[in-house]
């Protein structure tokens, strides 16, 4: 498969069009939100956040032009003209969907609101408000991601068999303060990438199963490791475990996704997961069956999930604005299906009760 010589991630170039403005100034879009879009040459106008002064640091950082004080003159000033990307906490997307103009371009950080009911909502109120809304589940756009997707494409591995998302890290959940009190964590926070890759991947599955458990050294969090097994029927095995609380320094650490076909199978190395946050490299290894001494081979991946992936989600929603495509492939009405799998991770969670 020589072809496959070249498998590289490069950064897309699209024509950026219209600008985006942002909502929220915290953590995700400092570390990944605006250093993707600076990757790509996407233009920020704009950016508001209830702490003004946080934005405006923000602003003097990344050079964006405008600090609002308030939504209504985000929108006052930009109407349909520019992209909204939202990142503050799931429970208050809703509020803020309802005060954009009609017929905007949306992004939203996940989680898709903090239950299915909030996830529902925010899908209604895109219809009623006419909206083009996507997703920020950016792990599909991860640039292993998109190699991996391309050898699968080319028919490289066969028809795959097993997925398995493994990782045993320590993750410092304290960053993230407004867990603390939250009444999910582990598979509404993160392993939802997981749950939502595995959809994009292989589409709907049967069921899914999951026990999701807290740990004694985490008193103020809810559950910070998951076991999800998906049912795909009598040939695909599919499943995710993780344990964030791998709190025995870097030597077991370990984060990969092992994707296996018929004809070949593709490891990739989630580096950024491990020695969290500073990382360790990723690494993309894929095996074909039918090369002569088939070995284990890498590949170079010129990219990692931060923040190169955060390109791919903004992508969708700028082409569609475009006019280049219909709809998002991270819809809300696509990722609504992640959202109620992750529900019925929960409720199967209850179960054991
Ligand atoms: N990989 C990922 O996609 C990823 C990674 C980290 C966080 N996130 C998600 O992004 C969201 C934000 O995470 P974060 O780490 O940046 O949190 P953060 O606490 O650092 O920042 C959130 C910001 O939102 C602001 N805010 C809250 N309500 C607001 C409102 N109504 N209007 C304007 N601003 C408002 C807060 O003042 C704060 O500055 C969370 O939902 C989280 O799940 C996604």
């Amino acid at each position: 498969m020589n072809h496959l010589d070249h498998i590289r991630y490069e950064i897309p170039v699209i024509d950026p069009g219209s600008p985006v403005v942002i909502i929220g100034a915290g953590g995700i879009v400092q570390g990944a939100h605006l250093p993707a879009y600076q990757l790509a040459g996407i233009r920020v106008k704009g950016i508001f956040d209830i702490d003004i002064p946080k934005a405006e640091k923000l602003a003097e950082a990344y050079n964006i032009p405008r600090v609002y004080g308030s939504i209504e003159q985000m929108t006052g000033e930009n109407g349909n003209s520019c992209i909204y990307d939202i990142a503050v906490p799931g429970n208050r997307i809703a509020g803020l969907l309802a005060q954009l103009p009609d017929n905007s371009y949306v992004l939203m950080q996940k989680p898709m609101g903090e239950n299915q009911q909030q996830a529902e909502s925010i899908l209604q109120l895109c219809r009623e408000k006419n909206l083009t809304a996507g997703v920020n589940f950016q792990l599909r756009y991860a640039p292993y991601v998109l190699m991996a997707k391309e050898m699968i494409k080319a028919g490289a591995i066969g028809g795959i068999c097993d997925v398995e998302i493994y990782v045993n890290v320590y993750t410092p959940w304290h960053l993230w303060s407004f867990l603390e009190g939250a009444e999910r964590v582990e598979i509404l926070y993160h392993s939802i990438h997981y749950i939502d890759l595995v959809r994009h991947l292989l589409g709907e599955p049967r069921g899914i199963f999951a026990k999701t458990t807290r740990h004694p050294k985490m008193a103020k969090l809810q559950e910070v490791k998951s076991n999800i097994i998906f049912d795909y029927g009598e040939f695909l095995r599919v499943h995710i475990a993780t344990n964030h609380i791998h709190d025995f320094g870097l030597h077991n650490q370990d984060a990969f996704i092992k994707i296996e076909g018929t004809k070949g199978a593709i490891k990739i190395k989630l580096g950024l997961l491990m020695n969290y946050p500073e990382g360790v490299e990723d690494v993309f290894e894929f095996i074909l069956q039918d090369e002569p001494s088939a070995s284990w081979k890498s590949v170079p991946i010129n990219g990692s999930w931060f923040p190169h992936a955060f390109i791919g989600s903004m992508h969708e929603i700028i082409k569609a604005k475009h006019g280049i495509i219909n709809r998002p492939d991270n819809s809300v009405e696509d990722c609504i299906n992640t959202m109620r799998l992750v529900e019925e991770a929960y409720r199967q969670n209850a179960s054991f009760r």
